[in-house]
Parts: structure tokens; sequence; C-alpha cells
């Protein structure tokens, strides 16, 4: 049978499943990405698992995000994701090295395997071919464990590229074209794989752009096929062997077909505050632009910073204007420094900051009030720049670079010739010297845990019999966010289930967790859409940890849901809503867990009110997890 490239990987990587749309496929992961942010609390994770090392071909840890180390517990971060990697073998990328994606595109990534990040951003090396996830923490300590990626085949939609980009179009326009087209709900549930005669005339860079913002279109993944560009890419990358060539087969069927004529693009925006706000730069004409940033892991490439150079060079950026540039890498930097591109950065006005994400996670930075931000970023939500009103618009480098020369978007037919489009030079520096590679055994490596380390604390089964009292009744539309706040106080405790567990439903109930320390059990009873907002993990690892049992809600939002399952907590739905209104805050409630089957109602007793239904819609696998107290215990149990 015809296979496109998605198929060609999912099959090669195929544990369980068939590759019918929808339906749920496990695969054989071999490589695993973290950053700072996220890493902590994976490593956790992985830890608790109890294996001696990782059973991925590769596993690498970058430190990208807080990498300006204010205070003790950032550094702490560090020093324990260092050891951490060092025991278990996984190579560490230290802090000021360069973003995750662009070190892995460089260094890492390679045609035909499966790469699970917990950034979302990790499908930037489908560029070359890989198939990249983003997932949770704990997915990637499975992965890690050697455990298998769950998720529901994907449908694949051909993204069939004709024609060639002229004048100032970028791969950022490509991708920002594709976000107006299809928003950023269009790519749910599907990889987009690109095709056809185009395809060769995008560099690898250009590629990643465009893998890279395919998250923004909310899509499992995004990738190309691997070729003889590719083929050049690894051989400037000094890595020559990991090239292999990937291509869809000529009469491969794809689910849903977008055409996109690359001769038709020209320079784009994302419009404050929504990736997919698509506008031409032509049409912005004349405003104000108060900040430009070039950098985060969507274009800080050697191509990218080259052709701002390029357009820098013997210039003056307007004086009301903040230009700020990260470079991808320090292999990135030392190209261009190698080419004597940095003076005219430096000269033309551009402040230089470290290889990392910088601005783009809010690490400085920010516009001011109601300023407008040409950034080459790929999100742009209200109050990411950490300046709730800035303005901030998703464009290409070389149209940040003309919008810092003239302090204001202008047309581009008014641009003059664009730069050449970038080759890499014979010789490309290598900084893999850089990369800390774990020792062959690291049975005698001791892990640094500063105070802000706390080992994940251990988690029992599913008793026989639940009886503890409602700790919580809340109404409808609680988020995650009144479940744990965020900020950057608590965020700091990402690592530390203990202390940032004190957060638990503290703006929403003051006293909530030294009552239910007192009790040292409880039931959450929630209105409709409980848990809605983000996928954040703690938000039902805290109340696990403090001793939630159940929650027992009108309705759940699906990925709290899931995490709820994935830490042990049962998730369970009132038969008749009504009853939320009989049930009081403080009620005792008794539930047989044994009497619980999949789908199935089933009594709760409640003290003062009677037996009221409760129903779940849990898989008998979700079941399972729920009975061994979650998935790690699960996980643990199978490795022994
Ligand atoms: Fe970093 Fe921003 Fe990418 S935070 S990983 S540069 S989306």
């Amino acid at each position: 049978m015809a296979l496109n490239v998605t198929q060609k990987i999912i099959k090669d990587h195929l544990v369980s499943g068939e590759m019918i749309p929808g339906g749920e496929i496990a695969l054989r992961i071999d490589q695993t990405l973290t950053q700072d942010a996220t890493g902590t609390m994976a490593y956790l994770q992985f830890e608790a698992i109890g294996l001696p090392r990782v059973r991925t071909e590769l596993s690498v840890s970058y430190v990208d995000h807080n990498t300006l180390q204010m205070g003790f517990r950032n550094p702490d971060d560090h020093a324990y994701l260092r050891t951490v990697a060092a025991k278990y073998g996984i190579t560490f990328s230290p802090a000021g090295t360069g973003i995750c994606h662009q070190l892995h595109l460089e260094n890492f990534a390679k045609p035909g395997k499966t790469l699970v990040g917990s950034d979302s951003h990790t499908p930037t090396a489908g560029g070359v071919g890989s198939m990249a996830m983003g997932a949770g923490g704990l997915s990637v300590a499975l992965a890690m464990a050697g455990e298998p990626y769950v998720i529901a085949m994907p449908k694949v939609v051909k993204i069939h590229l004709t024609g060639k980009l002229p004048g100032w179009a970028t791969g950022k326009d490509v991708i920002l074209h594709l976000l107006g087209k299809l928003t950023v709900k269009g790519g749910v549930g599907k990889v987009m794989e690109y095709a056809g005669p185009g395809v060769a005339t995008l560099s690898v860079p250009e590629r990643a752009v465009i893998t890279n913002m395919g998250a923004e279109l909310g899509a499992t993944t995004s990738i190309f096929p691997s070729d003889e560009v590719t083929k050049a890419f690894f051989t400037a990358m000094g890595r020559p062997e990991d090239y292999a060539p990937l291509t869809a087969d000529p009469d491969a069927a794809y689910d849903e077909v977008v055409e996109i004529d690359l001769s038709a693009l020209e320079p784009l925006a994302a419009a404050p505050h929504m990736p997919d706000r698509m506008v031409r730069i032509a049409d912005l004409d004349g405003m104000k632009v108060d900040q430009v940033c070039i950098g985060s892991c969507t274009n800080s490439s050697y191509a990218d910073l080259k052709a701002v150079a390029q357009i820098l060079a013997g210039k003056r950026i307007d004086p009301t204007t903040d230009l700020l540039i990260s470079p991808g890498s320090k292999q990135v930097l030392k190209m261009l420094a190698a080419e004597g591109l940095i003076d005219p950065l430096l000269d033309a006005g551009a402040r230089l900051l470290e290889c990392s994400c910088g601005p783009c996670i809010g690490m400085g930075g920010s516009p001011t009030s109601a300023g407008v931000s040409a950034r080459t970023f790929n999100r742009n939500f209200e109050g990411r720049s950490g300046t709730q009103d800035g303005q901030v618009y998703l464009v290409s480098p070389q149209t940040a670079a003309m919008a810092a020369l003239r302090g204001a978007f202008t047309d581009p037919a008014t641009w003059g010739e664009a730069p050449q489009k970038a080759e890499f030079p014979a010789e490309v520096p290598s900084i893999r010297h850089l990369f800390l590679t774990p020792p062959a055994d690291g049975a005698d490596v001791a892990i640094q845990r500063g105070p802000n380390i706390a080992p994940l604390p251990p988690f029992g089964a599913l008793p026989a019999t639940i009886e503890a009292p409602v700790a919580l009744k809340v109404g409808d539309d609680i988020t995650t966010d009144h479940i744990l706040p965020a900020g950057a106080q608590i965020t700091a405790l990402r690592s530390n289930i203990p202390a940032i567990s004190e957060y638990i439903f503290s703006r929403v109930d003051a006293d909530f967790v030294s009552r239910i320390k007192k009790l040292g059990k409880g039931v959450i009873l929630g209105g409709e859409n409980y848990g809605q907002g983000s996928s954040r993990e703690h938000a039902a690892l805290g109340p696990r940890y403090l001793g939630v049992a159940a929650v027992v809600a009108k309705s759940l939002a699906r990925i709290h849901r899931a995490n709820l399952v994935n830490f042990g907590i049962l998730p369970l739905l009132l038969v008749d809503k009504a009853d939320y209104d009989r049930i009081p805050a403080g009620a005792d409630i008794r539930l047989e867990t044994a009497a619980i089957a999949p789908g199935q109602p089933c009594p709760m007793t409640v003290a003062g009110v009677g037996e009221v239904m409760v129903v779940n819609d849990l898989t008998a696998k979700e079941l399972d997890i729920i009975k061994a107290g979650g998935l790690l215990n699960q996980a643990r149990k199978a490795q022994a």
C-alpha cells in the first residue's frame, strides 16, 4: 500500500492500534527533549518510575527558558537537571547554549525518527523529517522509560506547495498564510505534511519555521520529506551520516489537501492577539513600531540573522525603536561572528541578548504600554510579552529588520531588493563539545537537590472504599488557574510538589489547604466544565498530594480530566445535575470503588442526603490507571 511520510514513520513505530484516523495508536519513541521549565517535573517523574537509565536512543535536557537565574530557584533547577541527566543517561545542554528546538535541529534531529518533547514547539524537528510531538512532562517521563506514546491516529493533510517564494516572502509568511487560512483550530487531530514541487525550493531552516509554528494550528505535528536539501543541511551541520531519504510514495493518499502557490505569497503579519489574525504588511503601511524582537525557536537561525545583518549593514535603526536580537544557538552566533556579521547588528543599534528564549518567555524585553512590538516569534497572546496592553505583531526577520530601520511598518514595495537567501558556509563551527554527554555508568553520580527540588511524593492505590468529606464545593467554569494560580512566585515551585500545593485553590478559598490537611482527604464537588484552561499537570498533582480522592462534577474539561486520571484522582459525573444543589460542602461521602465499571452509573452515599447516582466516562485502561494510583505507579509496576 502506498504511504505518505507520516504513515511510514507511524508504521515503523507502531506498538499497538490500527492506522485509522481517530483510533488510539501507541508509538515507540526514539528521542525525547525537555526544556528547564517543564524538565524538572519530567525528571522527577522519571526518577519515581525507578529505572537506572533512560531507554530511548537519545534524550536531551536543554536549559533555555529561565536562564537569568535571579534568586536560587532557577540555578537550583539547572544543577538538578545537569546531575539528573548525568545519572540517567541524558545529554545536557547548559544555559546559554541555545534554544532547545534550534539546537535539536542542528545537532540531533533525524529523518524518520519519533521525538516527544515537553514543549509545544517540538515539531520544529519536522523540518528534517522527524515525527516530533509536543507533550506533557509525564508523557516524556514515560517515553524515557521506554513506554509507548499514545495518541489518536491523526488525519494527514497534504500541504501541496507549488512555485517559489518571491522577493521578500519567507518561510514565516508561508505559515502565517496557512494560519490565516485554517485558523488556530485548523490542525487539531491532524498532521500537516508538506509535499509538491515547492518543497525543494525551501531550505531546512525555512521548513523548520513552518513546522515550528504548525503548533499554532493545533496540529499533532507538521513534517517535511527528507530530500537532497535535507542531505545538504546534514552535511553542513557536520553529521552527513544522520541523513536518510524519506519521501511519500508517488500515489500516497491523504485525508485532505491544501494548495499553496509560494509565488503568490508576500510579507504578512499575525495581528494582536492571535497567531491566525493574518494581515498584509502592505496594509499596515505607516503604523509606528516601538519595539522589534528577533529570535525565538521560530526565527533565530543563521539564515534569519544573516538576512537581518544584510538589511541593517551600514545603517542605523530608527532612534525611537528598540531592537533586541537573541540568536538561536551559539553555533548561529559563531557563524555570524566568523563572517563579520555581528558588527553590522551592533553598529545599527541592536541589543544582542543571550542565546535563549528571552523576551519570548517574558525574560525581559517587554514593550512599552500599548506599544507596538514586531516579533519574529510564534505567539502573540494578550499579555504574553509582559505588557498587558502590548500590541504584538508576528512577522518574518526581514520584515522585523525593515520595521526597525524605519520605525514603522512600511509597504514592502518600497523596500528595494530583498537580501539573497543565505547558503551555509563550507565550514560550519561545531558547538557539540558544549553538550554534556552522560557517563556510560551513572551509578556513582550524586543528584544535586537544592531546597527547591523535592522528590515526587509516593501515591497509594485507589482504596476499595472512599470515605471522605466534600472538602470544597465550587461553581461552574472553574479553571486550572483557579485550582493552581500562575505567576513567577508559584511557577518557580514547579519542582516542589509539597511547596506548590500550598497554593491549591488559594484564590478561591484561602482556608482550603489547611482544611484538607486537617481532614487528610477529601472530595471536590464541581459545577459545569470543571478544570477548563491549560494543561497544567500541577492542577491535578497538587490536589492529589493534599489527599483529594475524587472530583464529582456536572461536567469536566477534557485535558484536566485526563490529568486527573494520570495522577490517580477519580473523575465522576453527577447523573442528575440537580443533585449538585442537594450536596452541601462538608458532607461525608462514601463510595465503593469496586462497584465502579467503565461507563456505568453507581451509587454514592451522601450523609444526611442519601444515595446520589454518579457515572464515569472512563475506559477500562483509564480505570486501571486510577486503581493503580496513577500512571507513574502503573509504569513502575510494569518495569518491576
Ligand atoms: Fe522558547 Fe518561546 Fe520557543 S519560550 S521554546 S522561544 S516558543
